[in-house]
């Protein structure tokens, strides 16, 4: 599988604090830092968002100028864009790379997403927030960044209201020389 391959990038796009806690109460565990719903908004605009269902739920609602792709099992309540039902995870991803009616895609989660994902995506927009938070849905990634992606950047800025510090980091995947791709 080499992610270079797909009609259009695949991204992803993930917080995580120094326990790897991603969720709590199928919320986030800090609640809400403006300085990272920022980096999330200014990252996906103009994109087709790829979720589970819980964390379709746990969105307000569908956000201004993306398309909402939601995998399931079932039919849900509140419906976003693209319900898939029951696909594989590569078939998700096709399918997902075939609606998209933007020329980017990205995997925003919950947890099987990003763990069965990240083998697909070209990039990984991490940010590690320093700070140990009670959580009920955990995420390491580090293994796999380390191998098979470099840093490309690193922002480091204080959170306004708490100065809880947050890292901004932009793994690249390592191109393979021969399978070579076009983002
Ligand atoms: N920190 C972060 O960056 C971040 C990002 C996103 C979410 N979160 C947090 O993470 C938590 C939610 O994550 P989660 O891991 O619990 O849930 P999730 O991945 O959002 O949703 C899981 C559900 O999606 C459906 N699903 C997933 N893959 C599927 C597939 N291939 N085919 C069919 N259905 C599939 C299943 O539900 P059904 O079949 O029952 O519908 C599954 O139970 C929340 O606390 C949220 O706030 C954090």
């Amino acid at each position: 599988m080499n992610p270079y391959l797909f009609p259009i990038p695949i991204s992803m796009i993930l917080a995580v604090d120094n326990g790897n806690n991603i969720g709590k109460n199928n919320r986030l565990p800090w609640g809400h830092f403006p300085e990272d719903m920022r980096w999330f908004q200014e990252k996906t605009i103009n994109s087709t968002m790829l979720m589970g269902s819980n964390t379709w739920k746990s969105l307000p609602g569908k956000l201004k100028n993306r398309h909402h792709i939601v995998l399931s099992s079932k039919l849900l309540d509140k419906l976003p864009d693209t319900t898939l039902l029951n696909r594989s995870f590569e078939d998700s991803i096709r399918r997902a790379c075939a609606l998209s009616p933007y020329p980017k895609l990205f995997i925003i989660g919950g947890k099987r997403l990003f763990e069965e994902g990240i083998q697909f995506v070209s990039r990984v927009y991490l940010t590690r927030i320093n700070h140990l938070y009670d959580g009920d849905v955990k995420v390491n990634l580090d293994e796999i960044l380390s191998r098979e992606f470099y840093i490309n950047n690193i922002d480091t800025i204080l959170s306004k209201n708490n100065n809880i510090e947050m890292k901004f980091y932009e793994y690249v995947r390592i191109k393979k020389v021969e399978n070579p791709g076009s983002h």
